[in-house]
């Protein structure tokens, strides 16, 4: 049993191995990190290849169909995917968040089919979106035979309130598994206190005696993900949305081991392949428009990671 790590990552950068291609981008580069024996060649097929890799992991540039379908069957422990949101946000130049509505739900279902062919029995499958889209993602998925394990609200603070609406204040985090999940492990939150005079905030109806000591059962709303804003966590080149190192610290200690593998279509700025070299996960990815910066961010190691104080039960 272990408090989950609270550490910066610790990607060493050594030897770069890399080459340039016709057209200018760098591939094939290998970035030494600690004690992983990833071979990648038993996860993608044959004649795959990434934009670069590490002793963790792999990153494939570009559009996430053309990754999925080198990815094997059933070789993947946990699937987490972050897409765009289809409001019109500008990530980089290849990214289009403005489909129409019918066009995204049916591209969303692509790569979903693709990501429950690479999951092992019992893997699982997070994706974070809006309600509106998860409704209907859950519903295909559940369909396709995945089984639903949680809708997760991770509450937002950022949202502005919408005329004749409620105020939006989060969104969902569907967590589905290939039949039995082949792994859950609980995860503990701190007991809560008052941050100025350290006294408890609750009485939990007179059973506080009851309560475990490593603290509270992890519930399906989490109001405790901070936002990514301060530059010490943020990619000062891409500018576009990221998660805390703490959501994906949950995902992945719920549901996996150390080896086991993480797969991720929309890498973003790299958050999930940064939990998973701190985690020494191995890890799987694409990314359309910044891979550059997936890989800058793993090779300077300079982002720090949100304070994390789940304690994960591991049995
Ligand atoms: C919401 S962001 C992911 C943020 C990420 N979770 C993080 O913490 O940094 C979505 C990302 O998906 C990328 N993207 C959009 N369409 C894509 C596609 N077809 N294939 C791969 N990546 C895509 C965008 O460039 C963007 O960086």
């Amino acid at each position: 049993m272990s408090r989950a790590s609270r550490r910066a990552p610790t990607v060493e950068h050594v030897s770069k191995r890399g080459s340039r291609n016709g057209s200018g981008k760098q591939v094939g580069l290998r970035l030494r990190t600690r004690a992983g024996d990833f071979q990648l060649s038993e996860y993608v097929r044959a004649g795959s290849k990434p934009y670069f890799e590490t002793d963790h992991g792999a990153l494939f540039a570009g559009d996430c169909m053309k990754f999925l379908p080198q990815v094997q069957d059933e070789v993947v422990d946990t699937v987490f995917a972050d897409p765009p949101f289809n409001l019109g946000k500008e990530y980089g130049e290849k990214s289009n968040d403005n489909l129409p509505d019918s066009e995204y739900v049916v591209w969303c279902k692509k790569w979903l089919d693709e990501c429950v062919r690479v999951l092992k029995p019992g893997g699982a499958l997070f994706v974070y979106n809006l309600p509106k889209w998860n409704v209907l993602l859950g519903a295909h998925l559940m369909e396709r035979g995945m089984q639903f394990r949680h809708w997760i609200a991770v509450e937002i603070s950022a949202s502005l309130p919408i005329t004749g609406r409620l105020h939006p204040s989060h969104y969902g985090l569907l967590y589905l598994t290939k039949g039995k999940p082949r792994k859950f492990y609980r995860i503990r939150t701190p007991i809560l206190t008052c941050r100025h005079c350290g006294k408890e905030i609750k009485d939990y109806g007179g059973h506080r005696g009851a309560l475990n000591p490593k603290g509270l059962t992890l519930k399906d709303v989490w109001s405790d993900i901070p936002p990514v804003r301060h530059a010490k966590f943020k990619s000062d080149t891409r500018k576009a949305n990221a998660l805390s190192t703490k959501l994906l610290d949950r995902v992945i200690e719920m549901t996996t081991d150390p080896c086991d593998v993480v797969l991720d279509p929309f890498g973003g700025s790299g958050t999930t392949f940064a939990v998973c070299e701190e985690k020494h996960r191995y890890w799987l990815g694409s990314e359309l428009d910044f891979a550059a910066e997936i890989m800058q961010r793993l090779e300077d190691n300079d982002l720090h990671h949100h304070r994390n104080e789940d304690y994960v039960e591991r049995t």
